[in-house]
């Protein structure tokens, strides 16, 4: 079989997000500013909002994991494109925060997909990719390389990224937290985005930026660091890329940001994408004299400014905002309402860029993803958006479900105590639910068994619950 020409990539897509909330700009800011701004609260909503770019975060009740979310986004893609669920292969899962010290999170995925379904899914390879917030890229990675080396014997492989951030409470990290899954159905002839053969560049550093040492359930973070480390990867993944781009298609360096349409970057936080862009776009004008010469004009010189200035001057520009606004802003809309889910946010912001651009063409358009795991590594990928894309796009309604109840959508916002109470659940534990579980996987219950007959402290029990 002649597999250099397939087309293979992302077929579908089902996000889950929970429905509880924190809304930063509520209760939440006026109990938090004594500690986080001196008592003003304006100043934090303020930094929140316009400089972290955030208003609502997503939070997993009780009986919510990131397995039982996976499970969900599992289902959604499913079923909304209506495949047998025994014509998937292979089943791998990007997460950082993960349920088990041991087992694969693809494995309690399986089980409950095999439960709620009623199939056997025993031939299908379920491993678990951790590497921060680019694993699922990984796992991406490899679902598309096992098709294309004609190692797959079913059709789909399904590639799901899941996470629940946590930072300590009281701290810069806490408005910064979220939770949710993204499920990526990967198959040959996609219909949503065909990834480009030969075009993607890993970069990868030991870094200390971000970790979580075993038994911890917060993360530790050198925020300021993270965000330089974040930069310069993706920087050195884009210049590899950029070479990799000229070698292939032949379009060199000063035409490249003319042959993206869309920029997706991984969103810890939807400001960071704007610190992507300026470095990313800074770097690609860098290349045409033409736009060398717009910035100077706007005031924005890489020559004699120390670089973080030239980016703070070129992210001013009308240049810059107008590129900003067209190619990068449409994928940071269902951030700003879910807060960071770490490995799926780069996939949050896909659908984002989809769902708000859904009056446009974009059928054969360039989107350009730039994946970034704390530790650190940065990977950059492109595809070409599939003609029958809309099917998809057609049948989003993301944005609206993320409203609250009172509004028409389905969330419901959490008072500061009863987040806290959720926050400080320990793994070990399987506390009172906000809502009780209906229509969804839940975790039933943790195994308490320690005889010769049978051993399971600790086993976490997932199951299909009507409600
Ligand atoms: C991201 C993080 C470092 C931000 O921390 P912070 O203490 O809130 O950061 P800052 O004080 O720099 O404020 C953030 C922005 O808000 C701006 N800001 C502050 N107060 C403001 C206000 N009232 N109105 C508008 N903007 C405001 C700041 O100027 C800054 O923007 P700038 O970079 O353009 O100057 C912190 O939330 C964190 O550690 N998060 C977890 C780690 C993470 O996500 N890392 C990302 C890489 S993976």
């Amino acid at each position: 079989m002649n597999t250099a020409y397939r087309a293979i990539g992302i077929d579908s897509i089902g996000v889950y997000v929970p429905r509880l909330y924190v809304d930063l700009t509520a209760e939440w800011a006026k109990v938090r500013a004594p500690v986080l701004t001196r008592g003003d609260v304006d100043k934090l909503v303020g930094k929140v909002v316009d400089g972290v770019g955030v208003r609502r975060m997503a939070v997993v009740d009780a009986h919510q994991d990131c397995a039982t979310l996976a499970a969900m986004a599992a289902k959604r893609v499913i079923d909304a494109s209506g495949i047998d669920p025994r014509d998937i292969d292979y089943l791998a899962v990007g997460t950082e925060t993960t349920v088990d010290q041991s087992k694969s999170m693809a494995a309690y995925v399986l089980g409950m997909l095999e439960r709620h379904y009623g199939v056997s899914l025993a031939e299908v390879g379920a491993p678990q990719f951790q590497f921060a917030c680019i694993g699922a890229t990984y796992a991406l990675e490899s679902a598309v390389s096992r098709i294309r080396a004609g190692d797959n014997t079913k059709p789909y492989s399904l590639v799901i990224a899941s996470d629940v951030s946590k930072y300590p409470l009281r701290t810069a990290g806490e408005y910064t937290q979220g939770a949710g899954a993204v499920a990526l159905l990967i198959c040959e002839n996609p219909r949503v985005l065909v990834l480009e053969r030969g075009l993607s560049a890993t970069v990868t550093r030991d870094e200390r930026d971000f970790f979580r040492p075993n038994g911890q359930s917060s993360a530790v973070v050198d925020g300021k660091y993270s965000i330089d480390v974040y930069l310069d990867c993706m920087e050195a993944a884009l210049d590899a890329y950029a070479k990799r781009v000229e070698s292939a298609i032949g379009v060199g360096a000063d035409r490249l940001y003319e042959a993206i349409d869309a920029f997706c970057f991984h969103v810890p936080f939807p400001r960071m994408a704007e610190y992507a862009s300026a470095r990313v776009l800074g770097r690609l004008w860098s290349s045409s004299p033409e736009a060398r010469a717009r910035l100077v004009a706007e005031g924005a010189s890489a020559e004699g400014m120390p670089r973080k200035d030239f980016e703070r001057a070129l992210a001013k520009t009308a240049l810059f905002r107008s590129a900003f606004d067209q190619k990068v802003a449409p994928s940071l809309a269902l951030a700003r309402e879910v807060g960071n889910i770490y490995s799926g946010a780069l996939y949050l912001g896909l659908v984002s860029f989809l769902e708000e651009t859904r009056s446009e063409r974009l059928a054969g358009r360039r989107i350009f993803l730039g994946s970034y795991g704390s530790g650190a590594s940065a990977k950059v990928l492109s595809g070409l958006v599939a003609e029958p894309y809309r099917s998809l796009v057609d049948g989003l309604r993301i944005r609206d479900d993320l409203r609250p109840a009172a509004e028409g959508g389905l969330r419901t916002p959490l008072s500061v105590a009863e987040y806290e109470r959720l926050h400080e659940l320990s793994d070990r534990e399987r506390g009172i639910s906000v809502h009780a579980p209906r229509r969804e996987f839940a975790l039933e219950r943790l195994g308490t068994s320690d005889s010769p007959e049978r051993t399971d402290v600790g086993y976490r029990y997932y199951g299909w619950v009507d409600g």
